[in-house]
């Protein structure tokens, strides 16, 4: 059975490009997904990717995730930093959970420095710009086949 990886996308990076490039990169999250595929497809993990800027839907994205899918990969971007409902909804989960951030949330201001969700993910990557999807994809890869 094909492994599929869902991937989150949280609020205000369906603007990525326009939106800080100093901090986000220049890259759009349609490029960001398309790099997502044809990893995937070198590593024979199918990617499916998922953006919202509402709390509530990626509440329920998560929670779909139960079912069908191997790894989830989540930028959950500002609700990193706010949202027990986001970190309740990945407790439900039985499957791998990898958080990443295109920023080093680290150095950046101090209400950026918490993670609500860090201590229930199996490892966090931050700072390599839209790089840190592959390292993440890349890493769910090698989860996922170590878990077999
Ligand atoms: C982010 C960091 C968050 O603090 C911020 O609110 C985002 C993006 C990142 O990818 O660096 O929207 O998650």
């Amino acid at each position: 059975m094909k492994h599929t990886i869902l991937v989150i996308h949280g609020p205000n990076l369906n603007m990525l490009g326009d939106r800080e490039p100093k901090t986000y990169g220049a890259s759009p999250l349609d490029e960001i997904n398309a790099a997502l595929a044809a990893k995937g497809a070198e590593l024979g993990v199918d990617v499916q990717a998922f953006q919202s800027n509402h709390e509530g839907a990626i509440v329920e994205k998560i929670q779909q995730a139960r079912q069908g899918f191997s790894g989830l990969i989540i930028n959950p971007a500002a609700y990193t930093h706010t949202s027990v409902a986001i970190r309740d909804a990945i407790l439900l989960l039985d499957i791998p959970v990898i958080e990443i951030h295109l920023s080093n949330i680290y150095k950046r201001e101090s209400f950026r420095h918490e993670s609500l969700i860090r201590d229930v993910v199996a490892g966090q990557i931050a700072g390599f710009g839209s790089y840190g999807y592959i390292m993440a994809l890349d890493a769910m890869a090698h989860l996922i086949t170590q878990a077999k």
